[in-house]
């Protein structure tokens, strides 16, 4: 647990370092890019970096599929860049938080080709089953990115697990060894001065005992049985006393379909937590369930019955994880938002989370309203996931709408590089960039929005400032208004100095809003907008306000 616990006063911003700024020209984001930036990053406002992973990778799976924990990749620039980013990080008030990404490794892994021969002490460090005599295979688990969760190896004669990439080998994490070798690693960073973790599906790593059919029918099958497993507690229990007890970091978990309650379960500050936050799934599924292939019309009311579900059951007890873009899901003007009023969407997007209680993170290229991507064709996607869905899901759909699904759906929409200004490559490289740029970098980019007082960026700047000064943001009570609206987000926020009233206008239509009881504008203080002009109550497309009472 962090002493202090100084994470809730933090705003992280997620670096995916492949696409954040290319520093030596070989077209691949890296370390030297990150150091450049460090600067702008502080001038967000933001005080915290959680790094997607950086460790050497055959990258299978963007970085996700680790061949060695305790190094920095060479593509990166090795471990002395990321020192120097470190330093510099710590130099400006910023926390430094690492991937850390133990349910699997890659194939690559010493530990899993040792593993695969049988080597002592490996043999037990992965998930191995001997083929069954009726040839079916040892479950009927699926994995997450590629067909059923299992994999034959050659060399050991064996299936092996793998819920992602069939690169990605499941560990054994019963085996008290690998939990050993997961400390071991946590104390590496640790001890060089990273302040904590963000853990991937950390809440997959205890699978059941026998490891049973799964007699449900969900989407993915295998889900309901290894997420929150039987042992999960105790293994996170067990990380936490030996090691991050003793360390002033914060770890926060990265869990599909957890709810408050189970969170709770691992986070409740009243309650021996073992963890400081979760990342949640549920305010990414207003427009799709589980995974964004399954993808639906946006459907406000679901967001905010979530939003303010996790802002009630939490209060008082644990502390959440707030965001809306990651590397894992399309861009949220996209989606929540309109590319036609990319601007003014872009910055109510902003305000819908920034002035809840929790934490907040942003993640590179949301700060200026970077939009999805449309590729022409199919093969120009490069995500695992996306292209099993393509190339291998068999589906009568017409190759148009398949293809419109991978727009809609595809993490590859939040992957293209960031865009730093109009010049060529967007700014992102000298050289041959590793992946495709959004077409829209001339209109989208950092240069020009730095110029301009009314950019999204700015914006950013001003409602992360004011979510600093305003005492009810960190703590004040949390209280959602006209829950009925299919329009507008309306919530307050209130402490013993103020008293804050904030509007989301979800639709393109110009609409009158209902203020609610209570709430006197005549006698409040506007803080933020973004429109010039208010027409009193009545909100343009994707308006958005905050309003302050000062007792
Ligand atoms: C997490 C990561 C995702 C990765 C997966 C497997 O969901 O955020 O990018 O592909 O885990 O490691
Ligand atoms: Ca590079």
């Amino acid at each position: 647990m962090a002493i202090n616990n100084w994470y809730k006063d933090k705003v992280f911003y997620q670096i995916w370092p492949r696409s954040f700024k290319d520093g030596n020209g070989d077209g691949m984001g890296d370390l030297y890019g990150v150091y450049e930036k460090l600067d702008y990053i502080k001038s967000l406002g933001c005080d915290g970096i959680w790094f997607s992973p950086l460790y050497p990778s055959p990258g299978i799976d963007c970085g996700y599929d680790i061949s060695d924990y305790m190094n920095i990749a060479e593509e990166f620039g090795g471990m002395d860049a990321f020192k120097k980013v470190l330093d510099g990080a710590h130099e400006r008030g910023m926390k430094v938080i690492m991937d850390l990404v133990v349910n699997h490794t890659s194939d690559q892994h010493e530990w899993f080709q040792k593993s695969r021969r049988r080597i002592e002490p490996y043999t037990d460090y992965y998930i191995w089953r001997p083929a069954k005599p009726n040839g079916k295979l040892p479950n009927n688990w699926d994995s997450l990115f590629e067909g059923k969760a299992w994999a034959w190896d050659e060399v050991r004669g064996e299936y092996y697990m793998h819920l992602f990439a069939i690169q990605q080998a499941d560990l054994n994490m019963d085996n008290p060894l690998v939990r050993e070798e997961v400390k071991k690693i946590l104390r590496f960073w640790l001890d060089m001065g990273v302040d904590g973790f963000r853990e991937d599906v950390i809440t997959f790593i205890s699978k059941p005992e026998g490891l049973p059919d799964d007699k449900l029918m969900p989407a993915s099958k295998g889900i309901f049985m290894f997420n929150h497993g039987p042992h999960l507690h105790e293994y996170l229990e067990e990380f936490h006393r030996d090691v991050f007890s003793k360390y002033d970091c914060m770890t926060l978990a990265e869990s599909p379909l957890v709810t408050p309650k189970k969170a709770l379960e691992y986070i409740d500050e009243n309650n021996n937590p073992v963890l400081d936050m979760f990342i949640q799934f549920e305010t990414q599924e207003a427009d799709s369930f589980m995974t964004d292939y399954y993808h639906m019309p946006f459907n406000l009311r679901k967001l905010k019955r979530s939003y303010t579900k996790w802002q009630e059951k939490l209060d008082g007890k644990g502390w959440n994880m707030l965001y809306i873009e990651n590397h894992d899901h399309p861009r949220m003007v996209s989606r929540y938002g309109s590319e036609r009023f990319q601007k003014e969407s872009g910055k109510m997007l902003a305000v819908s989370y920034l002035f809840q209680k929790g934490t907040p993170f942003i993640y590179q290229g949301q700060e200026i309203g970077m939009t999805n991507w449309y590729p022409s064709d199919p093969e120009m996607y490069e995500d695992v996931q996306t292209r099993w869905q393509y190339f291998n899901v068999a589906t009568k759909k017409s190759p148009e709408k398949r293809l419109k699904r991978l727009w809609d759906g595809s993490r590859d929409s939040a992957r293209t590089p960031v865009q730093w200004s109009a010049e060529e490559n967007a700014g992102f490289t000298t050289g041959t960039p590793w992946f495709y740029i959004n077409e829209n970098y001339k209109d989208i980019n950092v240069a020009d929005q730095e110029k301009d007082e009314n950019s999204v960026l700015n914006f950013y700047r001003r409602a992360i400032k004011l979510r600093k000064e305003l005492s009810s943001v960190k703590n004040g009570n949390y209280k959602e208004h006209g829950k009925m609206s299919s329009s507008f987000y309306t919530y307050s926020r209130e402490d013993d100095r103020e008293k804050l009233l904030i509007v989301c206008s979800f639709t393109e239509k110009t609409k009158k809003w209902s203020v609610p009881a209570g709430f006197d504008l005549a006698s409040a203080e506007l803080l933020l907008s973004n429109y010039d002009k208010l027409d009193g109550t009545t909100l343009k497309p994707y308006e958005t306000r905050v309003y302050r009472w000062t007792k």
